[in-house]
Protein backbone atom coordinates (compact mmCIF):
# COMPACT_ATOMS: atom_id res chain seq x y z
CA UNK A 1 0.00 0.00 0.00
CA UNK A 2 0.80 3.58 -0.53
CA UNK A 3 -0.05 7.04 -0.71
CA UNK A 4 -0.01 8.53 -4.21
CA UNK A 5 -3.41 8.21 -5.03
CA UNK A 6 -5.86 9.63 -8.16
CA UNK A 7 -7.76 12.24 -6.45
CA UNK A 8 -10.46 13.91 -8.81
CA UNK A 9 -8.28 12.59 -11.81
CA UNK A 10 -5.13 14.07 -10.52
CA UNK A 11 -2.42 11.58 -8.80
CA UNK A 12 -1.23 13.17 -5.58
CA UNK A 13 1.34 12.40 -3.09
CA UNK A 14 -0.38 12.27 0.20
CA UNK A 15 -2.28 15.18 -0.64
CA UNK A 16 0.26 17.20 -2.49
CA UNK A 17 -1.04 17.24 -6.30
CA UNK A 18 1.98 16.25 -8.71
CA UNK A 19 1.29 19.04 -11.30
CA UNK A 20 2.36 21.48 -7.99
CA UNK A 21 5.75 19.82 -7.35
CA UNK A 22 6.21 20.07 -11.26
CA UNK A 23 5.57 23.64 -11.47
CA UNK A 24 7.57 24.45 -8.22
CA UNK A 25 10.38 22.42 -8.49
CA UNK A 26 10.83 21.20 -11.69
CA UNK A 27 11.03 17.95 -13.63
CA UNK A 28 12.35 15.27 -13.49
CA UNK A 29 11.99 14.66 -9.53
CA UNK A 30 12.14 12.28 -7.56
CA UNK A 31 8.71 12.38 -5.08
CA UNK A 32 8.70 10.50 -1.96
CA UNK A 33 5.88 9.75 0.78
CA UNK A 34 6.96 9.90 4.61
CA UNK A 35 3.28 8.44 5.45
CA UNK A 36 4.21 5.56 3.07
CA UNK A 37 8.05 5.14 4.37
CA UNK A 38 6.44 5.07 8.03
CA UNK A 39 3.86 2.63 6.99
CA UNK A 40 6.62 0.28 5.52
CA UNK A 41 8.99 0.32 8.04
CA UNK A 42 6.13 -0.72 10.91
CA UNK A 43 4.94 -3.46 8.65
CA UNK A 44 8.44 -4.81 8.64
CA UNK A 45 9.03 -4.85 12.06
CA UNK A 46 5.63 -5.97 12.84
CA UNK A 47 6.34 -8.94 10.51
CA UNK A 48 9.00 -10.15 12.85
CA UNK A 49 6.92 -9.79 15.96
CA UNK A 50 7.50 -13.86 16.84
CA UNK A 51 11.27 -12.82 16.58
CA UNK A 52 12.59 -12.17 19.85
CA UNK A 53 15.82 -10.29 19.98
CA UNK A 54 16.06 -8.46 16.72
CA UNK A 55 18.28 -4.98 15.14
CA UNK A 56 16.94 -3.53 12.10
CA UNK A 57 19.35 -1.76 10.06
CA UNK A 58 18.16 0.01 7.14
CA UNK A 59 20.54 -0.80 3.94
CA UNK A 60 20.80 2.75 3.08
CA UNK A 61 22.66 2.41 -0.49
CA UNK A 62 19.10 2.06 -1.56
CA UNK A 63 18.00 5.50 -0.44
CA UNK A 64 20.77 7.54 1.43
CA UNK A 65 18.71 10.80 1.00
CA UNK A 66 18.98 12.40 4.76
CA UNK A 67 15.38 13.05 5.07
CA UNK A 68 14.68 9.89 4.13
CA UNK A 69 16.95 8.24 6.51
CA UNK A 70 15.67 10.64 9.52
CA UNK A 71 12.16 9.35 9.27
CA UNK A 72 13.75 5.50 9.38
CA UNK A 73 16.15 6.91 12.51
CA UNK A 74 12.71 8.11 13.98
CA UNK A 75 11.02 5.17 13.35
CA UNK A 76 13.98 2.88 15.19
CA UNK A 77 15.90 2.19 12.41
CA UNK A 78 20.00 2.09 12.33
CA UNK A 79 21.79 1.42 8.71
CA UNK A 80 23.41 -1.12 7.17
CA UNK A 81 25.95 1.04 5.43
CA UNK A 82 28.82 0.26 2.82
CA UNK A 83 31.48 2.87 2.77
CA UNK A 84 32.74 5.50 4.93
CA UNK A 85 30.19 7.78 3.11
CA UNK A 86 27.00 5.93 3.70
CA UNK A 87 28.53 6.21 7.86
CA UNK A 88 28.53 9.24 7.89
CA UNK A 89 25.32 9.71 6.19
CA UNK A 90 23.69 7.73 9.01
CA UNK A 91 25.08 9.38 11.83
CA UNK A 92 24.28 12.77 10.31
CA UNK A 93 20.50 11.55 9.94
CA UNK A 94 20.33 11.07 14.03
CA UNK A 95 20.58 7.23 13.50
CA UNK A 96 23.12 5.98 17.05
CA UNK A 97 26.32 4.66 16.34
CA UNK A 98 25.82 1.91 17.47
CA UNK A 99 22.63 0.93 15.40
CA UNK A 100 25.12 0.66 12.30
CA UNK A 101 26.58 -2.00 10.65
CA UNK A 102 29.01 -1.76 8.18
CA UNK A 103 28.99 -4.69 5.03
CA UNK A 104 30.80 -3.88 2.12
CA UNK A 105 32.87 -6.14 -0.13
CA UNK A 106 36.18 -3.86 -0.33
CA UNK A 107 36.42 -1.76 2.69
CA UNK A 108 39.47 0.23 2.74
CA UNK A 109 41.74 0.30 5.89
CA UNK A 110 40.72 4.33 6.80
CA UNK A 111 36.94 3.09 6.45
CA UNK A 112 37.49 0.27 8.98
CA UNK A 113 39.15 2.98 11.53
CA UNK A 114 36.56 5.28 10.85
CA UNK A 115 33.83 2.67 11.87
CA UNK A 116 36.11 2.16 15.05
CA UNK A 117 36.61 6.04 15.60
CA UNK A 118 32.70 6.38 15.49
CA UNK A 119 31.68 3.83 17.50
CA UNK A 120 29.55 2.06 15.33
CA UNK A 121 27.90 -0.99 16.28
CA UNK A 122 29.12 -4.01 13.90
CA UNK A 123 31.58 -4.78 11.19
CA UNK A 124 30.84 -8.08 8.62
CA UNK A 125 33.95 -9.01 7.82
CA UNK A 126 33.92 -10.42 4.55
CA UNK A 127 37.47 -12.43 4.40
CA UNK A 128 39.73 -13.65 6.40
CA UNK A 129 42.69 -10.71 6.26
CA UNK A 130 39.82 -8.13 6.43
CA UNK A 131 38.95 -9.34 9.70
CA UNK A 132 43.00 -9.65 10.51
CA UNK A 133 43.50 -5.76 9.49
CA UNK A 134 40.64 -4.97 11.38
CA UNK A 135 41.89 -6.35 14.96
CA UNK A 136 45.09 -4.89 14.33
CA UNK A 137 43.57 -1.65 13.73
CA UNK A 138 41.37 -2.03 16.91
CA UNK A 139 44.31 -3.25 19.12
CA UNK A 140 46.19 -0.21 18.14
CA UNK A 141 43.19 1.78 19.42
CA UNK A 142 43.03 0.13 22.59
CA UNK A 143 39.46 -1.09 21.79
CA UNK A 144 37.80 -4.47 20.85
CA UNK A 145 35.58 -4.10 17.49
CA UNK A 146 32.55 -6.12 17.46
CA UNK A 147 32.17 -8.10 13.95
CA UNK A 148 30.54 -11.12 12.13
CA UNK A 149 31.60 -13.58 9.00
CA UNK A 150 29.92 -13.20 6.10
CA UNK A 151 29.41 -16.43 4.63
CA UNK A 152 28.24 -17.39 1.21
CA UNK A 153 26.13 -20.38 1.36
CA UNK A 154 26.09 -21.17 -2.10
CA UNK A 155 22.18 -20.88 -2.86
CA UNK A 156 20.68 -19.26 -6.48
CA UNK A 157 18.62 -16.76 -5.18
CA UNK A 158 16.66 -16.90 -8.40
CA UNK A 159 16.84 -13.17 -8.97
CA UNK A 160 18.61 -11.08 -11.79
CA UNK A 161 22.60 -12.50 -11.82
CA UNK A 162 23.77 -8.57 -11.29
CA UNK A 163 22.12 -8.07 -8.02
CA UNK A 164 22.94 -12.13 -6.86
CA UNK A 165 25.20 -12.39 -4.32
CA UNK A 166 24.87 -15.71 -2.74
CA UNK A 167 26.11 -18.59 -5.21
CA UNK A 168 30.12 -19.47 -4.85
CA UNK A 169 31.17 -17.81 -7.79
CA UNK A 170 29.84 -14.61 -6.65
CA UNK A 171 32.43 -12.41 -4.76
CA UNK A 172 30.54 -11.67 -1.34
CA UNK A 173 31.41 -13.59 2.43
CA UNK A 174 33.54 -16.87 2.40
CA UNK A 175 32.38 -20.12 1.22
CA UNK A 176 30.50 -21.93 3.79
CA UNK A 177 32.34 -24.82 3.79
CA UNK A 178 35.46 -22.71 4.83
CA UNK A 179 33.40 -20.70 7.22
CA UNK A 180 34.45 -22.79 10.27
CA UNK A 181 38.39 -23.00 9.75
CA UNK A 182 38.36 -18.78 9.03
CA UNK A 183 35.95 -18.40 11.96
CA UNK A 184 38.06 -20.03 14.46
CA UNK A 185 41.58 -17.89 13.56
CA UNK A 186 39.83 -14.28 13.57
CA UNK A 187 38.18 -15.64 16.65
CA UNK A 188 41.53 -15.77 18.38
CA UNK A 189 42.60 -12.30 17.48
CA UNK A 190 42.75 -9.87 20.07
CA UNK A 191 41.04 -7.04 18.97
CA UNK A 192 38.30 -8.95 17.66
CA UNK A 193 34.50 -10.07 19.34
CA UNK A 194 33.75 -12.24 16.81
CA UNK A 195 30.05 -13.17 17.82
CA UNK A 196 28.47 -14.43 14.58
CA UNK A 197 27.90 -14.80 11.43
CA UNK A 198 25.93 -13.13 8.24
CA UNK A 199 24.74 -13.42 5.05
CA UNK A 200 23.14 -11.84 2.20
CA UNK A 201 22.09 -13.30 -1.09
CA UNK A 202 20.81 -11.56 -3.18
CA UNK A 203 18.01 -8.49 -3.58
CA UNK A 204 14.35 -8.50 -5.01
CA UNK A 205 14.03 -12.03 -4.52
CA UNK A 206 10.30 -13.20 -5.74
CA UNK A 207 10.11 -16.39 -3.64
CA UNK A 208 11.06 -17.52 0.09
CA UNK A 209 12.63 -20.79 -1.04
CA UNK A 210 16.38 -19.65 -1.43
CA UNK A 211 16.22 -17.57 1.41
CA UNK A 212 14.96 -20.44 3.45
CA UNK A 213 17.31 -22.88 2.01
CA UNK A 214 20.33 -20.35 2.64
CA UNK A 215 19.22 -19.78 6.36
CA UNK A 216 18.80 -23.57 7.26
CA UNK A 217 22.63 -23.73 6.03
CA UNK A 218 23.66 -21.19 8.17
CA UNK A 219 21.84 -22.59 11.11
CA UNK A 220 23.98 -25.55 10.59
CA UNK A 221 26.62 -23.47 10.80
CA UNK A 222 25.80 -21.75 14.16
CA UNK A 223 25.41 -25.16 15.99
CA UNK A 224 28.69 -26.52 14.58
CA UNK A 225 30.69 -23.24 15.43
CA UNK A 226 28.66 -23.65 19.15
CA UNK A 227 30.08 -27.34 18.75
CA UNK A 228 33.46 -25.86 18.42
CA UNK A 229 33.10 -23.75 21.40
CA UNK A 230 32.29 -20.16 19.74
CA UNK A 231 29.98 -18.11 21.77
CA UNK A 232 27.53 -17.33 18.73
CA UNK A 233 25.09 -14.00 19.53
CA UNK A 234 24.38 -12.38 16.65
CA UNK A 235 23.37 -13.31 13.23
CA UNK A 236 22.45 -10.80 10.20
CA UNK A 237 20.06 -12.15 7.72
CA UNK A 238 20.96 -9.18 5.22
CA UNK A 239 18.10 -8.20 3.06
CA UNK A 240 16.70 -9.19 -0.30
CA UNK A 241 13.36 -9.23 0.14
CA UNK A 242 11.12 -7.82 -3.41
CA UNK A 243 8.18 -5.67 -4.16
CA UNK A 244 5.86 -5.64 -7.10
CA UNK A 245 6.85 -3.57 -9.89
CA UNK A 246 4.30 -4.55 -12.19
CA UNK A 247 0.63 -4.91 -11.76
CA UNK A 248 0.12 -8.36 -11.02
CA UNK A 249 3.35 -9.43 -8.92
CA UNK A 250 2.93 -11.08 -6.28
CA UNK A 251 6.13 -11.17 -4.16
CA UNK A 252 5.99 -13.19 -0.47
CA UNK A 253 4.75 -10.07 2.40
CA UNK A 254 6.94 -9.35 4.95
CA UNK A 255 4.32 -11.17 6.40
CA UNK A 256 5.27 -14.59 4.82
CA UNK A 257 8.81 -13.68 5.34
CA UNK A 258 8.66 -12.99 9.26
CA UNK A 259 6.93 -16.22 9.40
CA UNK A 260 9.55 -18.35 7.63
CA UNK A 261 12.57 -16.77 9.47
CA UNK A 262 10.39 -17.10 13.38
CA UNK A 263 10.24 -20.52 12.28
CA UNK A 264 13.29 -21.55 10.78
CA UNK A 265 15.40 -19.99 13.67
CA UNK A 266 13.68 -20.51 16.34
CA UNK A 267 15.83 -22.49 17.88
CA UNK A 268 19.02 -20.27 17.57
CA UNK A 269 18.96 -17.99 20.64
CA UNK A 270 20.89 -14.98 18.85
CA UNK A 271 19.69 -11.42 17.90
CA UNK A 272 18.48 -11.69 14.66
CA UNK A 273 19.62 -8.71 12.61
CA UNK A 274 18.37 -7.74 9.18
CA UNK A 275 19.11 -5.33 6.87
CA UNK A 276 15.82 -4.62 4.51
CA UNK A 277 15.94 -2.04 1.58
CA UNK A 278 13.83 -2.23 -1.37
CA UNK A 279 11.33 -3.51 1.11
CA UNK A 280 10.88 -0.16 3.11
CA UNK A 281 12.28 2.18 0.09
CA UNK A 282 10.71 0.79 -3.19
CA UNK A 283 7.04 1.65 -3.24
CA UNK A 284 7.64 4.89 -1.42
CA UNK A 285 8.80 7.07 -4.48
CA UNK A 286 8.23 7.81 -7.72
CA UNK A 287 10.05 9.85 -10.11
CA UNK A 288 7.81 12.90 -11.55
CA UNK A 289 8.32 13.24 -15.51
CA UNK A 290 7.10 15.48 -17.98
CA UNK A 291 6.46 14.38 -21.56
CA UNK A 292 8.80 16.30 -24.51
CA UNK A 293 7.56 14.89 -27.57
CA UNK A 294 5.49 12.08 -28.83
CA UNK A 295 7.16 10.78 -32.15
CA UNK A 296 6.28 8.52 -34.73
CA UNK A 297 8.39 4.84 -34.33
CA UNK A 298 8.32 1.85 -36.82
CA UNK A 299 5.74 -0.05 -35.19
CA UNK A 300 5.04 2.16 -32.16
CA UNK A 301 5.39 5.85 -31.30
CA UNK A 302 7.87 6.85 -28.83
CA UNK A 303 7.13 8.41 -25.81
CA UNK A 304 10.35 10.70 -25.11
CA UNK A 305 9.95 11.95 -21.41
CA UNK A 306 12.39 14.64 -19.44
CA UNK A 307 13.69 11.97 -17.46
CA UNK A 308 16.32 9.57 -18.61
CA UNK A 309 18.56 6.58 -17.54
CA UNK A 310 21.04 8.61 -15.58
CA UNK A 311 17.77 9.61 -13.46
CA UNK A 312 16.40 6.30 -13.22
CA UNK A 313 18.91 3.56 -14.60
CA UNK A 314 17.43 0.52 -13.63
CA UNK A 315 15.79 -0.61 -16.94
CA UNK A 316 18.80 0.24 -18.46
CA UNK A 317 21.07 -1.75 -16.49
CA UNK A 318 18.34 -4.81 -15.22
CA UNK A 319 15.92 -4.64 -17.80
CA UNK A 320 14.02 -3.63 -14.87
CA UNK A 321 10.26 -2.64 -15.43
CA UNK A 322 9.26 -0.07 -13.55
CA UNK A 323 5.07 1.30 -13.73
CA UNK A 324 4.35 4.42 -15.43
CA UNK A 325 1.12 6.37 -15.13
CA UNK A 326 -0.26 9.71 -16.37
CA UNK A 327 -0.43 12.49 -13.78
CA UNK A 328 -4.41 13.29 -15.39
CA UNK A 329 -5.22 10.11 -17.03
CA UNK A 330 -8.29 10.33 -19.69
CA UNK A 331 -8.67 6.93 -19.94
CA UNK A 332 -7.42 6.02 -23.18
CA UNK A 333 -4.59 3.65 -23.62
CA UNK A 334 -1.58 3.81 -26.09
CA UNK A 335 0.97 1.24 -26.74
CA UNK A 336 4.18 3.14 -26.82
CA UNK A 337 8.10 2.53 -25.70
CA UNK A 338 8.78 5.17 -23.50
CA UNK A 339 12.47 6.45 -23.83
CA UNK A 340 14.92 9.46 -22.11
CA UNK A 341 16.59 12.03 -24.24
CA UNK A 342 20.24 10.36 -23.02
CA UNK A 343 21.86 9.46 -26.17
CA UNK A 344 21.88 5.61 -26.56
CA UNK A 345 19.55 2.76 -27.07
CA UNK A 346 19.45 1.98 -23.60
CA UNK A 347 17.89 4.83 -22.30
CA UNK A 348 14.71 2.96 -22.75
CA UNK A 349 11.87 2.50 -19.79
CA UNK A 350 9.73 0.56 -21.81
CA UNK A 351 9.79 -1.39 -25.07
CA UNK A 352 5.67 -1.39 -26.84
CA UNK A 353 4.22 -1.42 -23.84
CA UNK A 354 0.38 -0.21 -23.02
CA UNK A 355 0.51 2.55 -21.18
CA UNK A 356 -1.82 5.28 -20.35
CA UNK A 357 -2.30 7.70 -23.53
CA UNK A 358 -0.19 10.91 -23.23
CA UNK A 359 0.71 13.45 -25.30
CA UNK A 360 3.66 16.59 -25.76
CA UNK A 361 3.61 18.53 -21.68
CA UNK A 362 1.85 15.69 -20.10
CA UNK A 363 3.15 14.62 -16.64
CA UNK A 364 3.65 11.18 -15.71
CA UNK A 365 5.14 9.25 -12.99
CA UNK A 366 7.60 6.03 -12.77
CA UNK A 367 6.40 4.02 -9.75
CA UNK A 368 8.42 2.25 -7.19
CA UNK A 369 11.38 4.38 -7.79
CA UNK A 370 12.01 5.00 -4.28
CA UNK A 371 14.83 2.59 -3.78
CA UNK A 372 17.77 2.52 -6.20
CA UNK A 373 16.58 5.22 -7.89
CA UNK A 374 18.26 8.64 -7.01
CA UNK A 375 20.82 7.23 -5.57
CA UNK A 376 22.03 5.77 -8.65
CA UNK A 377 21.79 8.59 -10.87
CA UNK A 378 24.84 10.31 -12.48
CA UNK A 379 25.08 13.35 -14.79
CA UNK A 380 25.63 11.73 -18.17
CA UNK A 381 25.28 13.57 -21.06
CA UNK A 382 26.00 16.26 -18.80
CA UNK A 383 22.12 16.39 -17.41
CA UNK A 384 21.79 17.92 -13.94
CA UNK A 385 21.45 15.60 -10.90
CA UNK A 386 18.05 14.84 -10.49
CA UNK A 387 16.29 16.42 -7.04
CA UNK A 388 14.21 14.63 -4.38
CA UNK A 389 11.38 16.28 -2.53
CA UNK A 390 9.75 14.37 0.51
CA UNK A 391 5.86 14.69 1.39
CA UNK A 392 4.18 15.08 4.69
CA UNK A 393 0.44 15.21 4.28
CA UNK A 394 -0.31 18.66 3.10
CA UNK A 395 3.25 19.58 2.78
CA UNK A 396 6.73 18.96 1.07
CA UNK A 397 9.82 20.05 1.04
CA UNK A 398 13.19 19.69 -1.69
CA UNK A 399 15.20 17.07 0.62
CA UNK A 400 17.97 17.04 -2.01
CA UNK A 401 17.92 19.97 -4.71
CA UNK A 402 18.48 19.68 -8.57
CA UNK A 403 22.63 19.95 -8.81
CA UNK A 404 23.65 21.43 -12.27
CA UNK A 405 25.35 20.66 -15.29
CA UNK A 406 27.05 24.14 -14.58
CA UNK A 407 27.63 23.65 -10.70
CA UNK A 408 29.46 20.21 -11.72
CA UNK A 409 31.11 21.70 -14.74
CA UNK A 410 32.40 24.39 -12.14
CA UNK A 411 34.48 21.75 -10.07
CA UNK A 412 36.59 20.90 -13.19
CA UNK A 413 39.34 22.29 -14.22
CA UNK A 414 41.40 23.25 -17.73
CA UNK A 415 45.15 22.29 -17.41
CA UNK A 416 46.79 25.70 -17.86
CA UNK A 417 49.79 23.46 -20.15
CA UNK A 418 47.30 22.73 -22.62
CA UNK A 419 47.35 25.59 -24.85
N1 LIG B 1 22.48 -6.08 2.67
C1 LIG B 1 23.48 -6.19 1.78
C2 LIG B 1 24.78 -6.70 2.25
C3 LIG B 1 23.30 -5.82 0.45
O1 LIG B 1 24.29 -5.94 -0.43
C4 LIG B 1 22.04 -5.32 0.03
C5 LIG B 1 21.81 -4.92 -1.36
C6 LIG B 1 21.03 -5.21 0.99
C7 LIG B 1 21.28 -5.62 2.30
C8 LIG B 1 19.66 -4.69 0.69
O2 LIG B 1 18.97 -5.48 -0.21
P1 LIG B 1 17.44 -5.19 -0.54
O3 LIG B 1 16.63 -5.45 0.71
O4 LIG B 1 17.31 -3.79 -1.00
O5 LIG B 1 17.14 -6.16 -1.63
N2 LIG B 1 20.84 -1.74 -7.61
C9 LIG B 1 20.10 -2.99 -7.62
C10 LIG B 1 20.06 -3.65 -6.25
C11 LIG B 1 21.41 -3.89 -5.64
C12 LIG B 1 21.34 -4.51 -4.27
C13 LIG B 1 22.68 -4.48 -3.61
N3 LIG B 1 22.70 -4.98 -2.27
C14 LIG B 1 18.70 -2.74 -8.15
O6 LIG B 1 18.39 -1.60 -8.52
O7 LIG B 1 17.90 -3.67 -8.28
Amino acid sequence: MDHFELRDGVLHAEDIPLPQIAAEVGTPVYVYSRATLERHAQVFRDALKDVPKKHLAFAIKCNPNLGVLRVLARQGYGADVVSGGELERALASGMAAEDIVFSGVGKTRAELAQGLDRGIGQFNIEHEPEGAALAEIALARETTANAVLRVNPDVDAGTHAKISTGKAENKFGVGIDVAPQIFARLAALPGLNLRGVALHIGSQLTSLAPLEAAFERVGLLVSDLRAAGHSITHVDLGGGLGVPYKPGDNPPSPADYGAMVARVTKDWDVTLMFEPGRVIAGNTGVLLTEVLWVKPGASNPFVIVDAAMNDLARPALYDAYHDFVAVKPTGEKMTASIVGPVCETGDTFARDREIDAVQAGDLAVFRTAGAYGATMASTYNSRSLVPEVLVDGGRYIVVADRIAAGTIMAAERVPDWID
